[in-house]
């Protein structure tokens, strides 16, 4: 049967209040998403409030900061602290981004912290990627041809072709923009969604690729590419200024205007 309300067991409740600001020029108070899969009890909302002269600047600092000074088992992902990995992808203030490049001074008062909206989630800030990350290997990322001998040097790429990928090649899928996709929200399990379209777009424009039009006939799908609705909250949330929307249009217009 249907469930419109959140089951009991998933009400976020209030939380245990930390401090170590001691009277601070500079504090801020992050209100942080907590939930351990091991502990049966409901998911919880911490309050940190944090000397922030005691950390660096950005919002991904103040929660290490918190794991190390206040609260251990806190657990969030995080790797290359620079915007290059893609794993501290988070919900901060409202919107989808990365918690590396989020400065703190962004936002005002109390920071809210939680994982990615809509995604199961393992524990505190960890959101589970396995059904992106499928979906991600469906499109086959990867050059596929058809030439029987693999050529003895590098395939080579006009310069015009290799601008092509420009504003494709750099996305780190952080899944910051499916996650922000009402389309993905309620048909992921079919829908590919914003990050893996475009994804699939920077192999069909590979002129070095040879698989296009079995690329597209993997696409001309009611749901796996046509459950968009050009809604663009993607593009908005692109932590790296991508704008997954156009790749979508653009794989739309090939499929009408297809030859291969
Ligand atoms: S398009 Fe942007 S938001 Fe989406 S996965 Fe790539 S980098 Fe992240
Ligand atoms: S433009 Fe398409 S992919 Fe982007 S948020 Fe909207 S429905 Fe989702
Ligand atoms: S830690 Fe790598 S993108 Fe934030």
């Amino acid at each position: 049967m249907a469930e419109f309300t959140l089951p009991k067991n998933s009400k976020i409740k209030p939380g245990k209040k930390y401090s170590n600001a001691n009277g601070a020029k500079n504090k801020r108070t992050f209100g942080v998403y907590r939930w351990d899969p091991d502990s049966g009890e409901n998911p919880r909302l911490d309050s940190f409030e944090i000397n922030t002269d005691n950390c660096g600047p950005m919002v991904l600092d103040a929660l290490i900061y918190i794991k190390n000074e206040i609260d251990p088992s806190l657990a969030f992902r995080r790797s290359c602290r620079e915007g290059i990995c893609g794993s501290c992808a988070m919900n901060i203030n409202g919107t989808n981004t990365l918690a590396c490049t989020k400065y703190i001074t962004d936002a005002k008062d109390t920071i809210p912290v939680y994982p990615l909206p809509h995604m199961e989630v393992r524990k505190d800030l960890v959101s589970d990627l396995t059904h992106f990350y499928a979906q991600y290997a469906s499109i086959k990322p990867w050059i596929q041809t058809q030439t029987p001998a693999p050529p003895d040097r590098e395939r080579l790429q006009s310069k015009e072709d290799r601008e092509k990928l420009d504003g494709l090649y750099e996305c780190i899928l952080c899944a910051c923009c499916s996650t922000a996709c009402p389309s993905y929200w309620w048909n992921s399990d079919r829908y590919l969604g914003p990050a893996i379209l475009l994804q699939a777009y920077r192999w069909i424009v590979d002129s070095r690729d040879e698989h296009t039009g079995e690329r597209l006939d993997d696409l001309e799908d009611p749901f796996r590419l046509y459950r968009c609705h050009t809604i663009m909250n993607c593009t908005n949330t692109c932590p790296k200024g991508l704008n997954p929307a156009k790749s979508i249009a653009e794989i739309k217009k090939l499929l009408v205007t297809r030859t291969v």
